[in-house]
């Protein structure tokens, strides 16, 4: 059915203006003004923003980790991802050594089919690179449609790979057209500082902050970065949390080199005294890199207002308070590594950010969905609001007040890092390929209506042109 969506303001990562959309096949046909569309379902967006849908470039969903799964699956985390204002995620594949990928593929299918609500796509983890791996890897772009690959720094002994697997896959993405995205943290050195607080009986939520500290963060992003000048390649450093590593990306960038920076919402507004909260609740706050010193905080933004950093993923990765952090009870190394932030990731940067003047409305826009979709091969169809791209649209009403809780959260965690905080504006309608996901507030969504998406090759110019196909209704 055809939709008009009367009386909003449009905001893409360039322009804000006022005008009505025709929504016609799950796609924007026609942006302007009085449309007289008869059959055409009207939906009023007076008092709201009309933004394009945001796209999470960071997940693990339902995803093994710690000794446990990760709670929320592709059911309750794309419906608290759309409630949040969020109509794309890209969730991370893990890959076994010695297997195929493909076989991780169809994992990573299997538990998303059927179940969710928004569209998605995959990054494919590399953990080694070998003959087999790179025999592999144009099938896995060219018709798998995945086109970016994460290579772990750290978790020695779970996920880290070596400095040689980094630079092959460097080396492997450039060719082939492929973004590689890094954890970067020294994982040998944590290793080291781990086991030295152990034996020295600090087991506290605190030490896994302390026992991982800015410097291990800063050396792996310069590191990661100068492999990739060296390869001529590009690189995305994910979950960036200090000046350290901030500042790592921004002289790269200024070198010419190829590097894009991530940071997360938690980074932003929560700090390491967080991880010092009594009867083990700073166990609620453990995840890698960890929160920093508050001052940190300015720095991340100050990177993100002035282009240094350019995205902005949730590392959603959640664990209940009981049953699952609570492995670590007297060995902090033992807490599973993540929180539920899928839901709050939209609203807290437009809230801390645009509200409080550290960003633009239109930046904003292009933090937490245009530029993603550009380095991550999504880009026109998502990502904007322009005629012939995919009808992901949230209607956002910026004066609206709450206080972000557990108990009205739609994340299946049994907590939220943000508990308490008030944050101002929230997504009212958000609607996938013209369809209501949320419609006034309320889950009106199916499981299984979310797609897979294949996406193209990184293509930082966009010199191809987008197929016409691609683009047309
Ligand atoms: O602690 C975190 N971030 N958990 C998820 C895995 C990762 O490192 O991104
Ligand atoms: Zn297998
Ligand atoms: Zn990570
Ligand atoms: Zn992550």
């Amino acid at each position: 059915m055809k939709k008009v969506i009367k009386n909003g303001v449009i905001v893409t990562a360039t322009d804000t203006y006022q005008a009505d959309l025709l929504i016609e096949n799950g796609k924007i046909s026609s942006i302007g003004q009085n449309f007289n569309e008869t059959g055409a379902e009207v939906v009023d967006a007076n008092g709201c923003y009309v933004f394009p849908g945001g796209i999470d470039p960071h997940t693990h969903l339902e995803m093994p980790f710690g000794g446990t799964v990760s709670k929320d699956d592709f059911e309750t985390g794309t419906i608290a991802a759309a409630f949040g204002g969020t109509t794309t995620v890209i969730d991370f594949c893990l890959t076994n050594k010695g297997e195929p990928l493909k076989h991780a593929l169809q994992t990573w299918h299997a538990k998303s089919k059927d179940k969710a609500v928004i569209d998605y796509g995959f990054h494919l983890m590399i953990g080694e690179m070998n003959e087999d791996v790179l025999e592999e890897l144009p099938t896995i772009i060219n018709e798998e449609g995945i086109t970016s690959f994460k290579v772990f720094m750290a978790y020695k002994n779970v996920f880290q790979a070596d400095d040689g697997t980094l630079f092959k896959t460097l080396l492997a993405a450039k060719e082939l057209g492929g973004l590689v995205m890094v954890h970067a943290e020294n994982g040998d050195v944590i290793d080291y500082l781990v086991k030295q607080a152990l034996a020295e009986g600090k087991t506290d939520p605190i030490y896994h902050a302390l026992t991982r500290p800015p410097e291990v963060e800063g050396e792996a992003t310069g590191r990661a970065a100068e492999l990739t000048g060296l390869a001529n390649s590009q690189l995305y450093v994910v979950h960036v949390s200090c000046a350290e590593a901030a500042k790592k990306i921004a002289e790269a960038r200024r070198r010419g080199f190829d590097v894009w920076g991530e940071t997360c919402p938690q980074y932003l507004v929560l700090d390491k005294s967080y991880l010092e909260k009594p009867d083990f609740e700073g166990a609620k706050y453990v995840w890698s890199p960890p929160l920093r010193d508050k001052w940190h905080q300015d720095e991340l933004w100050n990177a993100l207002r002035t282009g240094d950093l350019q995205t902005l993923g949730s590392d959603q990765c959640s664990f209940d308070f009981k049953g699952q952090k609570d492995l670590g009870k007297g060995d902090f190394s033992k807490i599973p590594n993540g929180g539920p932030i899928i839901e709050d990731r939209v609203s807290i940067l437009y809230s801390e950010g645009v509200k409080k003047g550290r960003i633009t409305l239109n930046q904003f826009v292009d933090i937490t969905s245009t530029r993603i979709a550009k380095l991550f091969g999504l880009y026109p169809k998502k990502g904007t609001i322009a005629v012939g791209t995919d009808a992901d649209i949230v209607i956002f009403d910026p004066n609206v007040e709450r206080t972000i809780s557990a108990e009205t959260h739609h994340m299946a965690a049994d907590y939220n890092p943000f508990e308490g905080m008030k944050v101002t504006g929230e997504p009212v309608s958000v609607l996938s390929r013209g369809e209501f996901v949320i419609q006034n507030k309320q889950f009106v969504g199916k499981l299984g209506q979310g797609k897979y998406l294949k996406r193209a090759k990184y293509n930082l110019s966009q010199t191809e042109p987008t197929k016409s196909d691609e683009l047309t209704i």
